[in-house]
């Protein structure tokens, strides 16, 4: 019984996503921080339960609930669905939580420049998409705060990033697994 409990513990940890693991062992306690593309909320939900979080601003339009690529656009859940299971899953979280629901080059207006410990990008992952949102976010990110996303490995991802990289050099971080992949850069 207790080994289930603790395998279970193990499962759930293992589960965090690398930028945000890093996000909680390098950065200090009342964060305040954005997620671009929350979608059904579940890794919202997840950030809300790991970290120390003062504050979470939760962007979606759940208009353009598909992720762009080059060639296709992969449709996912119907948006009405996607919008109404986030309200219900992020509900008891309601007193952390600021939900806008904009397009990101919208949302991004109501967000103070250098006010944010994060942000974690998984939105539209087409590689324009990306870079936009990597320069409008980027200047809300305090210094020694964390501009992390999802998808490291989708093509349009990886291009947006490195186009933004060679405009403005930093270092990457990137970690690649069967969970998935992930990049961030520390402002
Ligand atoms: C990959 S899903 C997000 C998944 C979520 N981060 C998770 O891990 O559970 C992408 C989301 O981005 C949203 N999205 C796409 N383009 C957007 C844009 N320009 N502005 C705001 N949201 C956008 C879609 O509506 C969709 O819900």
């Amino acid at each position: 019984m207790r080994q289930n409990s603790e395998n279970k513990k193990l499962r759930i940890s293992d589960d965090i996503r690398e930028p945000i693991r890093f996000i909680k062992n390098n950065l200090k306690k009342d964060l305040v921080g954005a997620e671009i593309g929350v979608y059904l909320g579940n890794h919202a939900k997840q950030m809300l339960d790991y970290l120390p979080l003062k504050k979470l601003y939760l962007i979606d339009d759940w208009v353009n609930n598909v992720v762009k690529l080059e060639n296709e656009t992969v449709t996912r859940r119907s948006t009405s669905f996607a919008y109404s299971r986030a309200l219900t899953t992020l509900k008891p979280y309601s007193d952390s939580i600021e939900i806008i629901k904009e397009e990101s080059i919208i949302a991004v207006q109501q967000i103070e420049d250098k006010s944010l410990d994060f942000v974690y990008i998984d939105g539209c992952h087409n590689c324009d998409s990306v870079f936009s949102d990597i320069y409008i976010w980027e200047k809300k990110v305090k210094r020694n705060g964390v501009l992390c996303g999802h998808d490291y490995k989708w093509h349009g991802v990886r291009n947006g990033i490195d186009i933004y990289l060679k405009f403005f050099p930093r270092k990457l971080n990137s970690y690649n697994s069967v969970r998935g992949d992930w990049w961030w850069v520390v402002q």
